[in-house]
């Protein structure tokens, strides 16, 4: 019986030895060790039929061989386990320097990233956020605002014309003015009301001239509203939008729907007043078109001058929005470039 034993044990090692796969050392392991027909095991069971110091000494032997025998496969079970990795890494199954998977997620254009700091700000003030079609009637684009056909002051504003039907006299707006008489005509006054949008201009391109960009147009109408308020306004929107002090300068500007007319500039952020191709070498940027609303628009707009006077801006939000990047191209921002939108 203990003969039987040691040859047993000698198979078992030899088997175990030689298994090059942890499917074959599996097969081993049932061989010897499975719940039915395992072969140690029915010795194990077979012992019962013993006698006395036998059963002792033979039983004390198959359980040492079982004991050897389990932490062998064991061994071999974790040598074949780490080889089957170092295999794979061989065969670059597995390349452990590859990043993961990396989830793409979009970014917002930096000019809707700005228009959102702005449309808070603005409602902080107490600002109705409001919004105008695109395609726009010569009427609200010009009429409304003071610019009757023929008048020169169409000259300003280079026009995309759409062919419609006769006397439909359709455009794309040049500008966020339309949305003034708009809102005029269905809140009245008083009114606090910003209206960002995109606006189109027949223009030829450069660095800064687009023939698609964004303004926000601003306007406030309550009793005894005057410069002051203007300023005020003014100044609290640019220091919540550059977080710090920026040099303005007031200069007067014809435009007809105000009554006086103001262009505020700041200095180019870009070449910091030296002169670049952005400020076309001047060393400021006209940002902040604004002005007392003209009588003429505020009747246009239902709304009674002799009662009520206000002011109004245009924010030329793609400008804003170079000088706060610093991008010195205003193509970059509708190129959907994405070496430039990933930036953002
Ligand atoms: N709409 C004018 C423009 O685009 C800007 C402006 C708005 C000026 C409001 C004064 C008041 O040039």
């Amino acid at each position: 019986m203990k003969e039987k034993l040691e040859q047993l044990k000698d198979k078992a090692i030899s088997a175990i030895k030689e298994a090059d796969s942890l499917g074959l050392l599996e097969k081993v392991e049932l061989q010897y060790f499975g719940r039915k027909g395992g072969i140690l095991n029915s010795i194990l069971k077979a012992l019962k039929d013993l006698s006395g110091e036998d059963k002792k000494e033979i039983g004390q032997l198959a359980n040492k061989i079982k004991f050897d025998l389990l932490n062998l496969i064991e061994e071999k079970r974790k040598e074949l386990s780490s080889k089957k990795i170092d295999q794979a890494l061989e065969k670059d199954d597995i390349d452990i320097t590859m990043p993961g998977k990396k989830k793409e997620l979009g970014s917002l254009n930096p000019n809707t990233i700005v228009q959102n700091e702005l449309e808070d700000i603005f409602r902080s003030l107490g600002f109705m956020i409001l919004d105008g079609p695109e395609l726009e009637s010569d009427y609200y684009n010009f009429e409304a605002l003071n610019i009757p056909e023929h008048h020169p002051a169409r000259d300003m504003q280079d026009t995309f014309y759409i062919k419609g039907k006769e006397g439909s006299k359709r455009l794309l707006r040049t500008h966020t003015s339309p949305v003034q008489i708009r809102a005029m005509q269905k809140y009245g006054a008083p009114i606090r009301a910003v209206a960002p949008g995109r606006v189109f201009r027949y223009e030829a391109l450069d660095a800064s001239h687009e023939n698609n960009f964004y303004q926000l147009e601003g306007l406030m109408i309550d009793k005894d509203i005057s410069i002051v308020n203007l300023i005020a306004v003014m100044k609290t929107l640019l220091k919540g939008i550059f977080k710090k002090d920026v040099k303005v300068r007031l200069r007067p500007g014809y435009f007809p729907f105000v009554e006086p007319g103001f262009e505020l500039d700041i200095h180019c952020l870009i070449c910091n007043g030296k002169g670049c191709s952005v400020c076309k070498q001047t060393g400021w940027l006209e940002l902040l078109p604004c002005g007392m609303v003209h009588p003429n628009v505020l009747r246009a707009g239902n709304i009674d001058p002799e009662k009520y006077s206000g002011f109004a801006f245009g924010l030329g939000l793609t400008r804003l929005v170079m000088m706060r990047y610093g991008i010195n191209d205003i193509r970059l921002i509708n190129s959907g470039d994405l070496r430039f939108l990933k930036q953002f």
